[in-house]
């Protein structure tokens, strides 16, 4: 296995951060891939435009773990605008790269994300899609390649 995966992969498998739930968040996201089946949650509290404490549980294979780690690394104390900001391209970068047929599991992370800051919106009355744009289904989360 760890011929395939990056040393920072397995770094983020093996001793994941930010694992867990928060208790009073105030956007959930969850985000299925309809192929393998894995199904990750993302729970962010966001105060003051900022995201100031982001968890996750993640129910998939190690990428997914380990993408999902280090996504909630990328976005802790950063704005709304930046966490929006955030692909999976970027994710895989900092990851030092993924096996081609892993990328999907990445597209998890940053639909979680943005799910949870959909429903941040959402439960304020405010329609999200202008401001996060549609998330993909999880068909066109299984076809993602970069
Ligand atoms: Fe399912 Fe990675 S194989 S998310």
């Amino acid at each position: 296995m760890a011929a395939f995966y990056s040393e920072k992969v397995m770094d983020h498998f093996t001793n994941p951060r930010n694992v867990g739930e928060i208790e009073n968040a105030n956007g959930i996201g969850e985000i299925g891939n309809a192929k393998c089946g894995d199904i990750m949650k993302m729970y962010i509290r966001v105060e003051n435009g900022v995201i100031a404490d982001v968890k996750f549980k993640t129910f998939g294979c190690g990428s997914a773990i380990a993408t999902s780690s280090i996504a909630t690394e990328m976005i802790m104390g950063k704005t709304i605008e930046e966490a929006l900001q955030l692909s999976n391209k970027a994710v895989v970068e900092a990851l030092d790269g993924l096996p081609s047929h892993k990328i999907h599991c990445s597209v998890l992370a940053e639909q979680a994300i943005k799910a949870a800051i959909a429903d941040y919106y959402q439960r304020q009355g405010i329609d999200p899609e202008p401001i996060v744009g549609k998330l993909q289904s999880a068909e066109e989360i299984e076809a993602c390649h970069l």
